[in-house]
Formats: structure tokens, sequence, C-alpha cells
């Protein structure tokens, strides 16, 4: 045996040892692909994708170890306080997402987006979300279910709710727990019939008219105060040349003060 064979004898395990190491360090990123404290289950008979269900999961935040074929998400029952932009932006395949029973406040714009196409069922219900920005739902084709929030309820929540074209139920169950109008408070929003939009509009509008009526009376009080200002400088005048020994052109000259007045 050569010194040769004898290290290659040694190293062929090695090598062995040492590849199978490295396809375990390949496999592994997509065996960890469930998020700690949930459940993944594959290759459901009603669809190719992962079911994930993190419910009662003490999560605080949304996973951001998702599988990129998650079709299902559940997230139910945790205490997630908010949605990032773009949380589920990886997520082509997202056709239910439930984040019921969490602690959400608000909603931004791009929350949900990149899911615009997939998304059949959001369910929002029994969060804390009083607002959401006005494009919050926008272009999304899902069911949303938001009821049992604490809505506040104003022109943006009035344009985000209008923005789901396929969703009048997601406004039906809007109660409003405050309002921009107070007699809507505790109503349920279907029954708010004001333009809340409209309304902001007609308040600056409204202080516009009374800033404009203020400068008008400025400057008429201005004017009125000038031409008498200027009445008393010519009858003042008038007196002065009245008491000269007398001319012959008077009365021109009282034409020309009443020209200038
Ligand atoms: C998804 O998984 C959960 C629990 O793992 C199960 O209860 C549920 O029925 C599954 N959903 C579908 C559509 O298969
Ligand atoms: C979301 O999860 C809650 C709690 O498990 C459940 O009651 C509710 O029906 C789910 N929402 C939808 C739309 O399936």
């Amino acid at each position: 045996m050569t010194p040769l064979d004898l290290w290659l004898s040694r190293s062929i395990p090695m090598c062995l040892l040492l590849q199978s190491l490295v396809l375990m360090a390949l496999c592994f990123p997509s065996a960890s692909m469930c998020p700690k404290g949930c459940t993944c289950v594959r290759g459901e008979p009603l669809f190719h994708g992962l079911n994930v269900t993190c419910s009662q999961a003490r999560l605080k935040e949304i996973p951001p170890d998702l599988a990129s074929d998650t079709v299902i998400l559940r997230l139910d029952h945790n205490h997630i306080a908010g949605v990032p932009d773009r949380a589920f932006h990886g997520l082509r395949l997202l056709r239910e997402l439930n984040l019921s029973h969490n602690a959400v406040e608000t909603l931004g714009e791009s929350a949900f987006s990149g899911l615009e196409a997939t998304l059949q069922l959001l369910d929002l219900s029994h969060n804390r979300i009083s607002s959401v920005h006005k494009n919050a739902f926008a272009r999304l084709k899902a069911r949303v279910l938001v009821d049992d929030n604490p809505w506040h309820c104003d022109c943006a929540l009035q344009q985000a709710l209008g923005g789901m074209v396929h969703n009048h139920e997601a406004e039906a169950r809007v109660l409003c727990r405050s309002s921009e109008l107070r007699d809507h408070e505790g109503q349920p929003f279907l029954a708010v019939d004001t333009d809340l939009c409209n309304l902001a509009k007609r308040t600056t509008d409204y202080a516009m008219l009374v800033t404009m009526f203020g400068w008008f009376a400025m400057v008429i009080s201005y004017v009125v105060y000038y031409v008498r200002q200027n009445q008393e400088d010519a009858r003042r005048h008038l007196e002065y040349l009245k008491s000269l020994p007398s001319k012959p052109k008077k009365p021109d000259e009282t034409d020309d003060i009443s020209t200038v007045v």
C-alpha cells in the first residue's frame, strides 16, 4: 500500500460524510419552511400547496419564513399587532388568510399587496382595527370579514370599503365605534348615508369662504376709511380756499376737488 492509497482509503469515507452533510444542509431549508409553532400539511386533496396552521401559537408578528407555496394560512388567535407592508408578497398561491382574533390596529396601503389575483378569503374579524388606508383593500377580489373591530368611520374608511367592488358584506358588518359625525357612533356603517369625504371638503370650503369674506371686509373698510379721510382733507382744502381773498376761478376749483374725491 502506497501512502497515496492509504490516504485515499481514509479520505473516501470522509468525502462521503462531507457529501451527505452538504446534502443535508441543502435539504434543511425546505424542511424548516414550516414556521415555529405552526403545522404544515402538504398535498391536501383539494389543492397543491401547503396548508399552514399557526392558530393559538402566541405569535406577536407574522412569521417571516412562510413557504412560497402556502395556499391556506391560519394565523388566528395570536397577538399579532400589525401587518407590515407587503407582508405576504411572496405567497403567490395564497387563497385563504385568517387573521381573526389578533391585535391588529391599522392597515397600510400595501399590507395585502401581491395577493390581489389569488386571495379568496380574508378574515380580519375580532381585531382592534379602527382605521385603514383608503387603498388597503383596493383590487382585492377576496371576501373580507371585518366585524368586531372598533371602527372609526371617516372618509378613508368610506373609500376603502367603496373600493371593495366584490364585497358588500364587509360594509354591512362595520359598526362605527366612533365617527366624524357624532350621530353615527354605535351605528352600522351602512346606515351612514352622508358622504364623509365631501364633509371634509365642505369644511375646507367653508373655511375658505370665511377667510375670503374676512379679506373682503378688510379691503372694504380700508376703502371706506380712505374715502372718508380724503373727504375730510378735501373739505378742509375747500374751506381754506374759501377763506382766501376772493378769486374769479372758484367754481372750477370746486370741480377739480370733487374729481379728486
Ligand atoms: C388544513 O390543516 C388543518 C390542520 O392542520 C385542518 O384542520 C384543515 O382541515 C386543513 N384544511 C384543508 C382545506 O385541508
Ligand atoms: C378563521 O378562524 C376562526 C377561528 O378558528 C374561525 O372561527 C373562522 O371561521 C375562520 N374564518 C374563516 C373565514 O374560515
